[in-house]
Parts: structure tokens; sequence; C-alpha cells
């Protein structure tokens, strides 16, 4: 009897390392692996990093693929698929805990090249590859799916594609700014790696990023059919290709980065800058790898990096617990209660929102829509949040939730009437929580028969684009109400930060001294818009006029009153009078500004113009008040170290990224320096400037936070 060597079936072989897998065999049309022939064998290489919940390309990881990429160049396969076992998805990106570690530039460039090199193996494999991608491929994960002949990614909404190292004040170094432009094009790839910002999976479809979205149940299958068909890859289309032309390049370049400059100053955030001058310069790998390396031990970068891994930490702390909530009540619909309500609704959290006027609700309902559809783009989507989200004038919501929030107006009495009826109804079990801006929650729960159960959580202005909450722990506070808080926070995906219930908590009480002055500035005769762009050209997102504005110079005074006292600072007359006359601010149309039906503010041509005057120190008087207050706080412990104050700054106001937050801004300054400029400004200015006494304590910047 003879055999047919065609039917010849080789058992599944597999390679284990510490993070990869490798499997020679080939997917049955049931999706799962079986033995193959010798001529239809594939490689499955699969990644799954040993300890972490995400995929992270360490240098181990990248070294241990190295070794496997070595065995599969000697075999004769159809093709090699590289995929996650990952729930959270393919490949988060470089291990950033790693960045810290380096220190010269040149070392850097060369752990690119090295990563690079492991790459172009890849590419360079003597048979086609296909990366399958779910949940996030990101940074040096998109940079490897690259590398292959194909990507096919799952239909999901938690696919997410993109090149988000820009975010970090650096770029891609594995030799993403030459593929990306090559498989996509030259605008849509720059647009990516300028913005840092994520596409969905059928957005990357359009974009050309993937060759193919697929359900779940045939991801594997289809990303083997691509090894059989073999299809020519994509290209882009002409008209992408032809910006790429050598004569084009340079005024484009100009055109990108003139545009660029109204979003972030080249001096501060220069890595966007670097990435339109390598594409400009039709760069290489290698160069690449260079300016990498520059960028990496620069300050934006060290800044940026500190500041995602303290978001990090603040996550982690969050998620150490169980929230137990399922359903919100939130009273009050106005600016901030109708956005935390939407907020909530938007991450799966059925919500019922009360307001004391139908038409109040019937806003916030409007908003809500207008917001889904931004956000989720589907139709059945934005239905089931709305859905999700009830208005309910009557409060019926009180009884049946687990967690009910006050986002009424700013005034003791009216919240502690509110909490003492809601605490009424309210199930045993349920969190109560209000978002007071200032006043201490021990004031708040003096109406309440278990004041344990009153926790402060404070969301900042706009709810969508602000990531930080602070969690107040009144003196009442149970713990087991702090955890479900922080947890909850984290859940919906902003960042739980613990303060202590002190006047103004951290940021506003940070944020307060920095707008009296700007009002002060004001009084003494500099122009709005001039203040206002000293504070931007710093780096702040908005200038302090504007944000009193946004903010709402109700909510504004009602702070200055609250700190007016412990911090010994009197209330501008102005606040007063503005308020008085209802010049609220944005919401009202007029305030410090006057604005058009676009939220923005009028201003004339001469105003828009107006120089600084040279004799006073606008920046300087501005920080340095918020400065000094954020060593306050650091001093009397109102969060539990520097690196609160940092993320509390950074994630709650939009504080400078690019230095890192105050306390590291101070410490790059040097603390014997600001206590001179502070004493400087005092003896010019006034007792406001007086130096803190933790200026002269050291130590107190070696207090770092202790986990919660
Ligand atoms: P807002 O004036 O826009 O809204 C307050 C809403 O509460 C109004 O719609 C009002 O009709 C409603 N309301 C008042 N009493 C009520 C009651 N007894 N029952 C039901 N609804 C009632 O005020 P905003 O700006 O939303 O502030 C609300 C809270 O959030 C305040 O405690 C404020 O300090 C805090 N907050 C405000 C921030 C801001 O930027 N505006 C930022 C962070 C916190």
């Amino acid at each position: 009897m003879s055999v047919d060597t065609a039917t010849v079936i080789r058992p599944i072989e597999r390679t284990v390392l510490r993070h990869w897998r490798l499997e020679f065999g080939q997917i049955d049309s049931a999706g799962r692996l079986v033995g193959a022939a010798p001529d239809e064998e594939v490689a499955f290489l699969t990644l799954d990093v040993a300890g972490e919940s995400a995929n992270v390309l360490s240098r181990e990881v990248m070294e241990e693929l190295d070794r496997l990429l070595g065995e599969l160049a000697t075999r004769h396969l159809r093709g090699v698929i590289a995929r996650s076992d990952k729930p959270s998805g393919f490949i988060a990106g470089a291990d950033v805990r790693e960045f810290g570690k380096i220190d010269d530039a040149a070392q850097a460039a060369e752990l690119a090249r090295g990563g690079q090199q492991v790459l172009d193996r890849l590419a360079g494999l003597p048979f086609p590859s296909v990366a399958l991608i779910h949940g996030f491929c990101l940074g040096g994960g998109l940079e490897l799916a690259l590398a292959c002949t194909y990507r096919v990614a799952l239909d999901d909404p938690g696919t997410r594609l993109g090149v988000p190292e820009v975010r970090l004040g650096i770029h891609p170094g594995f030799a993403g700014t030459v593929r990306l432009p090559a498989l996509i094009g030259h605008l849509p790839a720059l647009e990516l790696m300028m913005t840092g910002r994520a596409v969905t999976a059928r957005r990357a479809r359009r974009l050309g990023l993937v060759d193919d979205v697929v359900p779940e149940r045939h991801a594997l299958y289809a990303a083997q059919s691509f090894l059989t068909r073999r299809p020519k890859p994509r290209r882009p289309a002409w008209y992408h290709r032809a910006l790429g032309l050598r004569l084009l390049r340079p005024p484009v370049a100009r055109l990108l980065a003139r545009r660029l400059r109204a979003q972030a100053a080249p001096h501060h955030y220069p890595a966007p800058y670097r990435i339109l001058d390598l594409w400009r310069n039709k760069a290489s790998p290698a160069t690449e790898a260079i300016s990498l390396g520059e960028l990496l031990v620069g300050r934006t970068s060290r800044n940026l990096v500190h500041l995602f891994l303290l978001a990090e930490e603040l996550k982690r702390r969050g998620r150490t617990h169980r929230h137990d909530i399922e359903s919100v009540h939130v009273v009050g619909a106005g600016v901030m209660g109708a956005d935390i309500a939407i907020w909530a609704a938007a991450h799966g959290f059925r919500v019922t929102l009360q307001d004391q006027q139908p038409e109040i609700l019937a806003r916030a309902v409007g908003r809500a829509y207008k917001f889904f559809q931004r956000r989720f783009k589907d139709e059945r989507l934005v239905r089931e949040a709305l859905d999700r989200l009830v208005p309910d004038l009557a409060g019926h919501g009180v009884r049946r939730a687990d967690l009910i929030i006050e986002a009424i107006v700013e005034k003791a009495e009216p919240k502690r009437e509110l909490l003492r009826r809601v605490e009424a109804l309210a199930r045993p079990h349920a969190v109560l929580a209000s978002n007071t801006s200032s006043i201490p929650l021990e004031t708040l729960a003096q109406s309440l028969r278990d004041p344990s159960r009153l926790v402060g959580l404070h969301f900042f202005n706009p709810v969508a684009r602000m990531q930080l909450v602070e969690i107040v722990r009144g003196k009442q506070t149970a713990e087991a109400v702090l955890d479900r808080a922080r947890a909850w926070t984290a859940a919906i995906d902003r960042l739980p930060l613990d303060v202590k219930s002190s006047p103004g908590f951290l940021v506003n009480r940070v944020l307060t001294p920095y707008l009296l002055e700007s009002v002060k500035l004001l009084e003494e005769g500099v122009l709005a818009p001039v203040i206002d762009r000293a504070a931007v050209d710093f780096g702040m997102p908005m200038g302090p006029i504007e944000l009193a504005d946004t903010v709402g110079l109700d909510i504004c005074l009602s702070v200055a009153e609250t700190l007016a006292g412990p911090l010994g600072v009197p209330v501008p007359a102005e606040l007063r009078e503005y308020v008085a006359q209802g010049r609220l601010g944005k919401k009202t149309g007029r305030g410090f500004y006057r604005y058009d039906a676009k939220g923005r503010p009028k201003l004339g041509w001469r105003a828009r113009r107006a120089p600084a005057p040279a004799h006073v120190p606008i920046t300087e008087r501005l920080v340095l008040r918020l400065l000094n207050e954020a060593m306050a706080c650091l001093r009397e412990g109102v969060v539990a170290g520097v690196d609160d104050i940092d993320a509390g700054m950074v994630y709650g106001t939009g504080f400078a990224p690019y230095l890192g937050g105050p306390m590291r801004y101070a410490q790059s300054l040097g603390t014997t320096g600001i206590g001179h400029s502070l004493y400087r400004l005092s003896q010019e200015y006034g007792e406001r400037f007086a130096p803190d006494p933790g200026w002269s304590q050291p130590e107190l910047l070696l207090r770092h936070a202790t986990p919660a």
C-alpha cells in the first residue's frame, strides 16, 4: 500500500517563550487551529506579555520576537499571522516605564534602531504576513502591524488604531514615519502622527490602514485567507501619493507648520514639528531614530511621560475596588449636572436627571443628543445612550439609584436641604455625593443622619474634556464610600484624585489666587486680552479672564467668598458687581468679555493687537501666585504629595502640560529662586505675594503620594 504524500498532515508544532508563542498549523473553517500539510502551513505568532494586562513592547518582548523571526525565516510557510491573546487588545505601544531609564539621546536612538531592525526582519520574511488586530493597536504596536504585508481588524467599537507618541512629546521610532505615509498617503499619515488621534476599525479601513474589517468569529480564518489569496498590497490613491513629490514637500510642510503654530508652540511642543521636518526631508528610519532619541530625553517628553504615568497611577487606584453602581441620579441639570449625567450615560450607566423646570431638562436632553451623535456616530448607539438618560422632573430616580450626585446652585443651605430630603428617600447602600466647588463637606453633611455616606465628587468644566475628578474626603466620610467613589470615577474614564475637604479643595484653591491676580491686573488697567495672551503664551489652555467667564462668575464669586477668609484675600468688587448685574460669563453671553452666539469672546481689533505693558510682569505675577498656593496645599496636606498636585492641576485645569505640573515646574526653577522672586514681588505688590513657609522646607518636595 502506498502513502499519498499530499495527505501528510503535520501535527501542530509549538514554541512557547515568556511573552510570545509560536505555533505552526492552519485554521479550519470552524476557526480551530489544526495540523496542516507542509505546503499549507501557517505560523501563528501570538503575544501575551507576562504579568501585564495589556501588551507593551518592552526590550525583552522585542528580543524574543527577533529570536522567533529568525526561526521563522528558515521555514517554508504559507505565511505568518501576528496576533494577541490579551482581551485588552493587540499591542498598546512601547513600554513607557522604560523611557525614564534612558538618559542619553544616543542610547535612545540605538534602541529605536534595534526595534526597526526587528520589524525589518518581519517585513523581509520570504512569505506574506498579516497583523490580526483587536482592541488597542497603538504606537509601536501599529508600527509592527505596518511592517506586515496585510492588516485585518476586528469590527468592534473597542478597536482603536493610532500613533499617539506625539502626546508623550515624541514621534514614531520603529520606521512609522516612513511606512505610514507610504501606506495611507501623506496628508492622512501626517494628520494621524501630528494629532496622535486613534481611529476606529471602520475609519482605518476607509483610510487604507487596514485591508479588511471582520467579525470576531471569522477573524483568524479571514486573516489566513489573505495568505492564501495574496492580494496585491494596497496603495494610496494617486492624489495622496502626489503630495510626496520632492518639490511639493517644503510648501506643504510650511503650510501645516503655520496651522500647527495656532495649536502648539514649537518651543513647548517640538514633536509635531519634528514629524513635519522628517517628512519634508524624506527622512530615513535612521534619521527618525536619531530625532526620536533627542526628543525622548528632552524636557517636554520627560514631563509628558511623567504626567502619563501619574494618570495611570490614578486609574490604578480607582481600579482596586468595586463600585457596585448601576444607576445614578443627578440633581441639577445646569452646566455641570447635565454634563455629568450625559457623560455617565455615555459610559453605560442608567441615569435619571432632575431639575426644577422641564425646560432645563429639555435643554439637557438636546445637549445629550448632540453629544452622543458626535461621540458614537452610529444611530443605534446614540439611541441606546439616550434611552439610558431619563429626565426626571419629580425625582423618582432617587429611590432606585446607587449613586446620587447633587449639582445644584453653589449655596450651602439649599444643598443641605436637598441632601436631607435625598437621604430620607435613598436606598440604604446608595452613595450620596456633592459636586460642590468649595463648600466643606462637613458643612453639607450637617443635615444628614448618616454623614459617613457623603463624599465630594468634584468634576471640572467641561466634563468631557477635563479628566480629573476630586474625590473629597470629609472628616466623617467612610472609607468604603471613598473606595466606591474612586472606582466609579475610574469606570467612567475619569481620574480620581483624593483631596481633603478644606476650602476650595486642591484645584480651585490653587487656581483662585491666579484668577484674582488677573482681576487685579484688570483693575490696574491691563486689558483682558493682554492678560489672557500672557497666560496662553506661558502654556495655559485658556487665559484666566476667559476661564473665569467659562466657569461662571457666580461660581467664581462663591469660591472666592469661601476662600477669602482662609486665604486672607479680598474678593474683588468688580466680581460682585458683575454677578449682581447678572453678568455671569459665557452662560449669559456676558462676563468680563461679551460672547458671540458660538461662545467666543468678541474682541475688537484694538484689543486683539494691544501690546503688553513693559513694566508689569504679568506672567510672573499670575504663575507665582499659583505656585505659592500649590506649595501651601502641599504643606497643609490637602493632597498626599507633589505628584497629586501636578496631576490635579494638569488634568483639572490644563496647566501647561509641557512643564509637567506646577510642582515639577517649581522643582525645575529651584525653590530658593521661587522664594526670592515671591519676596521681591511682595515688596512691590504687597503681602499676597509673601512666600509660603513651605519654600524653605525642601523635604516637602520629596513627599510623594502614598497609594490609596
Ligand atoms: P447652574 O446654575 O448651571 O445649574 C444649577 C442647576 O440646579 C439649575 O439648573 C437649577 O435649576 C438647578 N437647581 C437648583 N436648585 C435645585 C433643586 N433644589 N432641585 C433641583 N434642581 C435645582 O450651576 P453649575 O455651574 O452647573 O454648578 C452646579 C454645581 O456644580 C455647583 O455646586 C458648582 O459649584 C459646581 N461646579 C461648577 C463648575 C463650573 O465650572 N460651573 C465646576 C465644578 C463644580
